[in-house]
């Protein structure tokens, strides 16, 4: 089957649907690949690049499947041929007159922004990698309008204080935002109504500020619910006190499906400091910030910027196209079972069924719901009797136990040699401390404990050759197996360091 790449026909879209490198990917799963003339230029992929991939530049809506970042243009749509399979970002949700439209013609019609965020499509969903984007760009563009340092120094002419960064919402833009400010030094903060992100924004460096309401609360497909009363007023307390400390605000808030949650207001915005920042990342959704206009920057009275920019993700053009670009090659190559250049819709695969808008000219939007498992849902009745609570275990069993377990070291210490039970009490001394030491180290501190069992590999296999040969065969086989066993945790130990650090490396 045939590949069209199209030009975007939006104004201003810097994007292209597949690069070069994705091009090469499509080839490989055996399609042919035509690409529209200048179709990548805005990303800085030149017609050659898709040519040396091996593309033929040329009219990409007459081909078999055709793929766009955005929805077609009113010609484009007309110049497709009976059959055709279209993917792109579709918004069927926001667009009810697209999709009948859509639906009124003999095609098929595939959204990208409907892939299901469940773990197995997350190498297809284009919304993460778009929000990863725009929440990196959004604190280049924030750095852009501040005019100080985001990381503090001491310089000969006078300490400078690091900048202070606030995120609202910690999802996947906000965790992008807190990650890019907090390596360009800054102090970052961020809230977000789900307590389950606080380990993420403290594993990338941020404080996570908690609200503490009693309807905090997680709604069955991980995203979270609109929130009450309760939790707005504290809420807006918390915003109030951080934002007059702030140099920059990023909001991200997001409740699918929804107007974006409204949380720094007017007065909010007024007694912030001058030259501060504020990028409202829901601009084109409503805006989180009072006096956010669409696309634009603003400046306040008091001197203080509103990026409203919903463009964010396109103004890296080249890392979008790629990003974008991998994500469609992903999905083709779950609709390429057989890798031979044929695409074939499952609609008994959840992901295929959700992206599907039209299928051959008939309506199947919207897709039955999709239960995401990022949060457990709330418990459905129980079918059996709930077990009585775990209480402490009974006197009599505890008393029962102990005599047992005394018995059992009354006749070890009798009948085992003299030398076996110091080493029995020494063992069973170290299982215990080991136990209370080891469980209590912090996950961040696992990397240095593995060194520290390393070392302690190193003494086992000191130990084992001083022993292997010296005694009896069965001691020498000890040895040998201790040799080994400490020796994969030491050399493993040196191949997952190796293999992390690589991760670090720039090439
Ligand atoms: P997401 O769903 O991953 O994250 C949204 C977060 O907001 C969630 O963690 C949610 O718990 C949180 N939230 C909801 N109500 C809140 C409240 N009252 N206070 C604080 N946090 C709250 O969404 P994602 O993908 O991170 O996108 C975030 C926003 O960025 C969306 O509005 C999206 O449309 C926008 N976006 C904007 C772009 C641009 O160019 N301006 C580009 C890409 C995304």
């Amino acid at each position: 089957m045939l590949i069209g790449v199209v030009k975007e026909s939006a104004a201003g879209e810097t994007r292209v649907a597949a690069t070069p490198t994705t091009v090469a990917r499509l080839v490989k799963l055996g399609y042919d690949v035509v690409v529209d003339p200048e179709a990548g230029a805005a990303s800085s992929f030149p017609d050659q690049a898709y040519s040396d991939a091996g593309a033929t530049i040329g009219h990409a809506v007459g081909a078999d499947i055709v793929i766009a970042v955005n929805a077609l243009s009113d010609a484009q749509l007309d110049a497709l041929r009976p059959g055709t399979t279209v993917i792109g970002l579709l918004a069927p949700a926001l667009n009810p007159d697209r999709v009948a439209d859509l639906a009124r013609r003999p095609i098929t019609a595939l959204s990208m922004d409907a892939v299901p965020r469940i773990s197995r499509a997350q190498s297809m969903d284009v919304l993460s990698s778009m929000a990863n984007i725009a929440g990196y760009r959004a604190v280049i563009e924030a750095a852009h309008e501040f005019g100080r340092f985001f990381t503090g120094q001491v310089t000969a002419a006078g300490k400078v204080p690091p900048a202070r960064v606030l995120v609202a919402g910690a999802g996947v833009a906000g965790l992008a935002a807190i990650g890019a400010a907090g390596s360009l030094g800054a102090i970052v903060q961020a809230t977000d109504p789900r307590p389950e992100v606080a380990d993420q924004v403290r594993s990338l460096g941020g404080e996570y500020l908690a609200i503490e309401a009693a309807e905090v609360e997680v709604s069955a497909t991980g995203y979270a619910k609109e929130m009450g009363d309760d939790y707005k007023v504290r809420e807006a307390r918390l915003y109030a006190e951080h934002c007059a400390k702030a140099d920059i605000v990023i909001t991200t808030a997001l409740i699918p499906g929804r107007p974006a949650p409204r949380l720094i207001t007017a007065d909010m915005v007024a007694a912030m400091k001058p030259g501060s920042v504020i990028v409202d990342m829901a601009a084109a959704n409503g805006g989180n910030v009072e006096g956010t206009v669409a696309g634009q920057k603003t400046v306040t009275a008091n001197g203080v910027t509103i990026i409203g920019y919903t463009d964010l993700a396109g103004r890296l053009p080249a890392q979008a196209s790629q990003l974008y670009g991998t994500n469609v090659v992903n999905l083709i190559t779950l609709l390429t079972p057989e890798r031979d250049g044929r695409l074939a819709l499952d609609f008994d695969d959840v992901v295929q069924r959700s992206i599907c808008v039209v299928r051959d000219g008939e309506l199947t939007w919207p897709p039955p719901p999709v239960q995401v498992s990022a949060a457990p849902p709330a418990a459905a009745t129980p079918a059996v009797e709930p077990r009585a609570p775990k209480g402490p275990m009974p006197a009599a069993r505890r008393y029962q136990l102990v005599g047992i377990g005394a018995a059992l070291l009354f006749f070890l210490a009798a009948f085992s040699p003299a030398g076996l039970l110091g080493h029995l009490t020494v063992f069973a001394l170290a299982i215990v401390v080991g136990f209370y030491v080891i469980g209590h180290v912090h996950h961040a501190l696992h990397t240095p404990l593995m060194s520290v069992t390393n070392a302690i590999s190193g003494i086992i296999v000191v130990g084992a050759l001083l022993q292997i040969g010296h005694g009896a065969p069965a001691i020498t086989v000890v040895s040998f197996v201790a040799i080994l066993l400490a020796s994969i945790n030491i050399f493993g130990g040196f191949a997952v360091t190796r293999r992390m650090l690589a991760m670090f490396t720039r090439s």
